[in-house]
């Protein structure tokens, strides 16, 4: 199989990740962090605080302790979006976002919170920041953004979104799930004030695990109460991060890997490792861009990831998906959980077919899907007779 669909999930972790998870599982030596003083547990607390250090060091977190574990982006964005938000306020969110971001938004329309939405660009497919800030509002608290879009692979420019959040005194919360690994991310020198991970695409953890990095302590009612091992009589969670947005038992074995797919990603360098990705995303683009029968809506004179998002003329993307699924090669086509880029492309029915690289794809099977693709092409052109 030539897997193409890196932007849902990487496939091929490294050993050593797979290692940490069974060493966890198998070896007896891993009891609950923060609920004992025997030796298992504080092992499985050294371990959880050793992987919270490990995040910090790949984000620049200014403390290990404003790093929360949740068991993927989607909760850490509805712990944030829910927590933080009251009714009367408003909060902007952007055209590629993700129903991770937009659903929890929703749901608090129907209690009162407001919001908005910055446009595409309809000349550049990118998110038009020349409109965020003439949609601030006095009550507006949140700015909520994905890094990149996960259909097509575009980034938005952080530091410039931030810039004008924070003149405002708005708070900027980014989803990093298709950047994190990719692109190197500082998020004191982006000015990300609160950063939603998930451990399992480019950082190369198992499923299950993800958190929120803070850039200090900030204010969120918790999502879920229960246990956190201390302040057992305090009938609300602890005061305090980590621990008063970590209620119940930590995915001890997700967090132990993704601490080893950190340290895999961190001792080849993320820069290296993304670069590899949208180079090979690049070199595919280029393969098939000369085809008129194939529409690319990807930006590619812009930033992006190793994400190209396309279509076959007026052709569903689920039949594309389908026959290329033929040919072994493994894509994810149909509205990607990303309602709003669609309706502003205009591909709500035929969907968009969506090839997402990572660094262990090759130069090989980039040749070897342009092949395909392009025959697929052909026969689409000769069907509609061009
Ligand atoms: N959000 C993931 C994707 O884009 C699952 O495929």
């Amino acid at each position: 199989m030539i897997y193409l669909d890196n932007g849902a999930t990487t496939i091929s972790k490294p050993q050593s990740v797979a290692q940490a998870v069974y060493q966890v599982l198998s070896s007896g030596k891993y009891g609950n962090p923060s609920r004992g003083a025997y030796n298992a547990a504080v092992n499985a607390s050294e371990l959880v605080y050793a992987t919270r250090q490990k995040v910090a060091r790949l984000f620049n977190v200014p403390s290990s302790s404003l790093v929360v574990f949740t068991k993927n982006v989607t909760e850490a964005l509805n712990t944030v979006i829910k927590g933080y938000l009251t009714p009367g306020d408003h909060v902007m969110m952007t055209v590629y976002d993700h129903n991770s971001v937009l659903r929890p938004i929703y749901q608090l329309a129907k209690r009162g919170v407001k919001n908005s939405c910055v446009p595409l660009n309809p000349e550049t497919n990118l998110v038009d920041l020349n409109k965020l800030e003439a949609m601030i509002r006095p009550e507006t608290k949140m700015m909520i953004c994905t890094h990149a879009s996960n259909v097509i692979g575009n980034l938005i420019d952080i530091k410039k979104v931030a810039e004008i959040c924070h003149r405002h005194d708005i708070l900027l919360v980014v989803d990093v799930a298709q950047t994190a690994g990719v692109i190197p991310i500082d998020m004191q020198e982006l000015g990300i004030d609160i950063l939603c991970f998930t451990g399992h695409k480019s950082l190369y953890g198992p499923e299950g695990i993800g958190g929120i990095c803070f850039s200090r302590s900030i204010d969120i009612e918790p999502l879920i109460s229960g246990g956190s091992g201390i302040d057992s009589y305090n009938h609300s969670m602890p005061n305090r991060l980590p621990e008063k947005l970590e209620g119940g038992t930590l995915n001890v074995p997700g967090i132990a890997g993704l601490g080893a797919g950190i340290d895999y990603l961190l001792s080849r360098g993320v820069k290296k490792q993304g670069e590899k990705a949208i180079k090979l995303a690049d070199m595919f683009a280029h393969q098939i861009n000369h085809n008129s029968n194939i529409k690319i809506y990807t930006n590619l004179a812009a930033p992006h990831v190793g994400t190209i998002g396309l279509n076959f003329r007026g052709i569903n993307s689920v039949d594309i998906s389908d026959y290329l699924n033929d040919y072994g090669i493994a894509t994810r086509a149909g509205a990607h959980c990303a309602p709003l880029i669609h309706q502003a492309l205009g591909t709500t029915t035929q969907g968009i077919t969506r090839f997402s690289f990572c660094s262990f794809n090759t130069e090989e099977e980039v040749r070897q899907a342009s092949r395909v693709i392009n025959h697929l092409a052909k026969i689409v052109g000769e069907d509609s007779g061009r």
